[in-house]
């Protein structure tokens, strides 16, 4: 209790004597130990309180992926291509980042596996989220605003335009401009490719078998698609019963109308990046613009 007396105290110190000798570990007070930061698998979680707002006699159930230390599902990919990296021999890994979603989980997997990283992270996301710069940064990452000095690509932009805003394009470009001058490195990305879809299928096949624990099949797997690394993990390893006349699951891929990849535009070969560094392919139809990845 709080004395006229206690309260004019400014400053209290402890004798000698009094002061303590040994630690407080309250892991020892826990009722269960603490899970590793990597535990996997992430947990299937049933939404209740979304199925009563819905009022849907549905059961909804998602894949809580935000539970990764870096808070979504890019780690499952980022591990995989720092580790396969380091042990071929690569010292400095090398990427964009729109968010900071994917820049922050590729650096997270680098310094596990003592790999250097850089990520080009769009100017204005730069400017918009210093969060997650930090997080970056504090798992030993260089963050670079893009467009940036540091590339041909990023300078020519820069001399038209000191306030450039930077697009996930840009950034790309200068990534893949950065690990083509620099022998030690290697290029990665967050989604889109195969080996990302791959990686992710981890989301599925963990799915999977939290559904059959509770001896449910779903009728439908729903997920967002941005580059679809999420959605393909989820669901191929569905897909695949679907295949072979296993199961009768819809899949629904759902995706932003204000950057659609895959519902709008033309159906086409188009450079992964603003600098067109990625493949180049001869298409027989006029290219014309791609609503997601022309910047
Ligand atoms: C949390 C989160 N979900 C979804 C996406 C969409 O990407 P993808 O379609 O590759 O899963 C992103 C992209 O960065 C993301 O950060």
């Amino acid at each position: 209790m709080q004395t006229l007396a206690t309260r004019d105290i400014t400053r209290i110190s402890l004798s000698q004597e009094e002061i303590p000798t040994r630690w407080y570990n309250i892991q020892a007070d826990l009722t269960e130990p603490l899970p590793p930061p990597l535990d996997r698998p992430t947990p299937l979680v049933r939404a209740r309180r979304l199925e009563k707002f819905l009022k849907t006699p549905a059961n909804i159930f998602y894949k809580a992926e935000y539970l990764s230390p870096t808070g979504s599902h890019k780690p499952n990919t980022a591990l995989a291509q720092a580790y396969y990296n380091s042990q071929q021999g690569t010292q400095r890994l090398v990427t964009e980042s729109g968010a900071g979603q994917w820049g922050s989980a590729l650096a997270l997997a680098s310094s596990i596996f003592n790999l250097k990283c850089r990520v080009y992270m769009v100017r204005v996301s730069y400017d918009q989220k210093p969060g997650r710069r930090t997080m970056m940064e504090t798992y030993g990452a260089e963050v670079l605003p893009s467009p940036s000095k540091e590339t041909k690509f990023g300078k020519s932009l820069l001399d038209q335009n000191q306030d450039h805003p930077g697009t996930l394009g840009i950034a790309i470009s200068e990534a893949l401009e950065d690990t083509v001058t620099h022998e030690d490195s290697r290029y990665c990305l967050g989604s889109v490719l195969n080996h990302v879809l791959l990686h992710q299928s981890i989301i599925g096949l963990e799915a999977k078998k939290q559904f059959e624990s509770i001896d449910i099949k779903p009728d439908i797997i729903a997920g967002c698609i941005g580059g679809g690394s999420n959605f393909a993990g989820f669901a191929y390893p569905f897909i695949s019963d679907k295949l072979r006349g296993k199961s009768d699951t819809e899949f629904v891929a759902c995706e932003p109308k204000a950057v659609p990849s895959t519902t709008r535009g033309t159906y086409t070969y188009d450079f992964g990046d603003t600098a067109e560094m990625t493949i180049r392919r001869r298409c027989s139809k006029r290219r014309e613009r791609s609503p997601k990845l022309r910047v």
